[in-house]
């Protein structure tokens, strides 16, 4: 791995009020490097989102550390926080959030309208963000005329259009049937791989394991696993799952778009 992008440090979250009260992360450590796509995998509940929101600032440690780019954030206030968000980090939600009356082009231009950015530049962008993900030619399509699939990879687009160091998506297949989630798992896996950039995706999809590179496992506000498939660690693994998991990958080669 390379330097971390993002990292938590004996993170604990509180959630809730009174008898509500939920400690959803119990002392969590994770840091998440460049050119590679880690899972956080865990059953519901087991503190996923929570550790995402925290990784991406849009939630505070109830203690614990969060630096992104090497900077602790513990000291940012609100404004400095969206700073931080905006510079460096990308999400992805599994409901898309496109805005229905705005076109593909238009929903990710957006993203960088916020950021103040050169509308030429900006219109420049966004098209190579949408043709990175394999929709050249549906970027006048409103979000109704677009698959789930391809509203998933107008939602990536506009997270990758300003750059960030990390991309963190949150269930990105859940809604989707298993060719359209595999059709964007292989993009996010070529946006990690090709771009250098971190990718981390929260799932419960098995199916979405041989895309990965490394899978970090979270039960009860706690990190249980973390192991590469394809490390020499996996591979003295005879369970036989990592060698079916290498197996399953698709090449770099073989990993074409869906139209
Ligand atoms: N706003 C909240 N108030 C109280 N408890 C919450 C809140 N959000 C999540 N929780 C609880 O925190 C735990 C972790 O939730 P979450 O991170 O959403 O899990 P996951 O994404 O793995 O399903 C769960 O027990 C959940 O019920
Ligand atoms: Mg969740």
């Amino acid at each position: 791995m390379t330097e971390p992008v993002i990292e938590a440090i004996d993170a604990v979250k509180f959630l809730g009020e009174g008898a509500g009260r939920v400690q959803a992360l119990k002392g969590v450590s994770l840091a998440v490097g460049g050119g590679e796509l880690t899972l956080l995998m865990g059953p519901s509940g087991s503190g996923k989102t929570t550790l995402l929101s925290i990784l991406g600032c849009m939630l505070t440690p109830t203690s614990g550390t969060v630096r992104v780019g090497g900077r602790a954030t513990a000291d940012a206030g609100p404004e400095e926080l969206a700073k931080i968000r905006r510079e460096n980090i990308g999400f992805v939600f599994q409901s898309y959030h496109l805005f229905p009356t705005l076109n593909a082009l238009d929903n990710v231009r957006l993203a960088l309208d916020v950021r103040g950015e050169n509308s030429h530049r900006a219109m420049q962008k966004s098209k190579e963000a949408l043709a990175r993900v394999g929709l050249a030619l549906k970027m006048a399509s409103y979000p109704s005329e677009l698959s789930g699939g391809e509203q998933q990879r107008v939602a990536i687009a506009r997270a990758i259009v300003s750059n960030p160091a990390i991309l963190l998506a949150d269930e990105p297949t859940a809604a989707l049937d298993s060719e359209n989630g595999h059709a964007i798992m292989e993009v996010l896996a070529e946006i990690a791989r090709e771009q250098s950039r971190g990718v981390l995706v929260v799932t419960h999809d098995p199916r979405i394991v041989p895309f990965s590179d490394r899978i970090v496992s979270i039960e009860d506000g706690k990190i249980i696993g973390d192991k590469r498939p394809a490390d020499g660690e996996a591979r003295a693994d005879k369970s036989g799952t990592a060698a079916a998991e290498r197996t399953d990958k698709p090449s770099r080669k073989d990993r074409k778009r869906k139209p």
